[in-house]
């Protein structure tokens, strides 16, 4: 297992849009083994395909505390959502930004799981909240992209200037 680079913000290539997986060959195993290690190493409570520069839907999720329920989703399709609700949410590709982001409170799911079988989840709370997020990131869509736009320009210049402070 290797630990993967994540794509920073405003990276061009976090709003590529990813293609559906055809078959479970051993380079998706690779891929979905790196990007758990890649995640829980980070450490974050999910991670999209598109994070890594692999276009394909792929999601990684673990929202317990004991690391120790992960969820891999396939090719997600949402099939119903309910409610709305605000979470403060993160991203491994936009690190130190946190705000709220008004999301579907609970959500059923179909996709598959690593082992290509089809399956439904259902969540509510922080899992929903999460599932959504990576969920985005499929679609080339980063969070801060739900913000206003001044603070969208405010946290691309917090966020290129740390990067030129950094090499
Ligand atoms: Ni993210």
């Amino acid at each position: 297992m290797s630990i993967l680079p994540i794509l920073q913000y405003p990276d061009e290539r976090l709003h590529k849009i990813a293609k559906k997986v055809d078959a479970i060959t051993d380079e998706v195993e690779k891929l979905i083994f790196d990007m758990s290690e890649t995640m829980y190493t980070a450490p974050g409570v999910g991670l999209a395909a598109t994070q890594v520069n692999v276009h394909l839907q792929i999601i990684v999720v673990d929202v317990s505390e004991t690391h120790d329920e992960l969820l891999v989703l396939i090719n997600p399709e949402l099939i119903t959502s309910e409610g709305k609700n605000k979470f403060e949410e993160g991203c491994l590709s936009v690190p130190g930004i946190y705000d709220k982001v008004k999301r579907a409170e609970k959500i059923t799911v179909k996709a598959l799981n690593a082992r290509g079988e089809e399956f439904n989840v259902t969540a509510e709370g922080l899992l929903a909240v999460c599932i959504q997020h990576e969920m985005d990131h499929l679609l080339g869509k980063v969070f801060v992209e739900y913000l206003s736009h001044l603070k969208q320009v405010r946290i691309r210049a917090k966020l290129k200037k740390r990067l030129r402070e950094t090499f």
